[in-house]
């Protein structure tokens, strides 16, 4: 199914599901997981409307027909259910659900979640105004707590999966977590969930202790604020002073001075290339926070490259284990000639 043809099935299935006429707003955008339109019904409400990992519903279709893609896309509906009532339990600001539909049609599935428009997300209006930084990112902080002292709930930190919407003066206001997928859950099975479908075990494993821990989830939010802006690491020092009690916050605050990217700066500062280069040879594709902070050392105000490398290290579970690692010593090798450059 081509984009063209994807955007006006999602407007279909969501005017069934509304039971209202919907306009797009523009065309859709293409993301990890998920096709995105923006659209608003006649009544005036601002929905988008999020095609659910419609690349790999569609190879399932292909691969193993439309009766297991169906059962797939259901499976991963009851997922999303389940995972949005624990956030709201949690106390997760989420944005509005207002319906999860599976399609089916002999050319495919999709799985489209219609939910409230929450407006721009924080990773891109950082992108842009760096001064909102101090106040969101102490709100993004006091959004996650509940899933922060819950060992059975993980989340996905990225700034770009929470969003603002516009207020009356030229601020952001109304911050709402927007991502649902992959579900992050405990299930009735003893599962923490971490992807769809579940990696190996040992990907699990380091998974559930990037998600569901409040280390590893304040982990990948610290970094991926550093990487928009280096100047947002003291910011998120600040904001964590300022949400967290003294303790948690000191805790937290001293297990990121312990990381391997410390160890990085020093090395850099000293002029010993060789022992940095070894810091990160010495790394396999389980550590990617450390890469991915020992980058950002090297190129502290270079978000482009940066996001060049994150991308290479992205855990997607559907690639093959060879080409995951083929990614990574690209990684390796272009992390190396940067230090060569220095
Ligand atoms: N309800 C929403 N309102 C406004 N923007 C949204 C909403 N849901 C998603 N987005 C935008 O779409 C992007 C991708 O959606 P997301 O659910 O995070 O999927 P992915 O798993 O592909 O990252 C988000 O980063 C955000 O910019
Ligand atoms: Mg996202």
């Amino acid at each position: 199914m081509d984009v063209l043809e994807r955007e006006s099935r999602m407007v279909a299935i969501a005017t069934k599901a509304v039971r209202e006429k919907i306009v797009p707003i523009g065309k859709s955008s293409q993301y990890y997981h998920s096709d995105l339109l923006k659209a608003t019904t006649h009544g005036g409400l601002a929905i988008a409307l999020k095609s659910v990992e419609p690349r790999h519903l569609e190879k399932v279709a292909y691969d193993s027909g439309i009766e297991v893609a169906k059962l797939v896309a259901y499976r991963i509906r009851e997922n999303l259910l389940e995972y949005y009532e624990l956030l709201r339990k949690a106390e997760v600001p989420v944005s509005d659900l207002y319906s999860i539909e599976v399609d089916i049609s002999p050319d495919g599935v999709v799985l489209l979640e219609v939910s409230k428009d929450a407006g721009e997300d924080f990773r891109t209006i950082l992108q842009k105004h760096s001064e909102y930084a101090p106040r969101h990112i102490s709100e993004v902080i006091h959004a996650i707590k509940g899933v922060l002292s819950n060992p059975s709930l993980g989340i996905d930190t990225n700034p770009a999966n929470f969003c603002l919407t516009k207020g009356d003066g030229n601020g952001w206001t109304d911050l709402h977590f927007v991502d649902l997928f992959p579900p992050m859950f405990l299930n009735k099975d003893g599962v923490y969930l971490v992807g769809f479908p579940q990696p190996e075990c040992r990907l699990a494993e380091f998974n559930k202790n990037r998600y569901y821990t409040d280390k590893g989830a304040l982990r990948i939010l610290r970094f991926n604020l550093m990487r928009i802006n280096s100047w947002f690491e003291e910011e998120f020092s600040n904001a964590l002073q300022n949400s967290l009690d003294t303790c948690h916050a000191r805790e937290l605050i001293d297990f990121f001075m312990s990381l391997p990217d410390q160890k990085a700066l020093t090395l850099l500062r000293d002029g010993k290339k060789e022992d940095e280069c070894s810091l990160k040879m010495e790394r396999d594709q389980f550590q990617i926070d450390d890469l991915r902070e020992i980058a950002f050392r090297i190129l502290p105000n270079n978000p482009e490259l940066l996001d060049e490398l994150f991308k290479l290290t992205m855990m997607n579970f559907l690639i093959p284990e060879e080409e995951r690692k083929e990614k990574l010593q690209t990684f390796k090798r272009l992390l190396i000639s940067e230090v060569c450059k220095l």
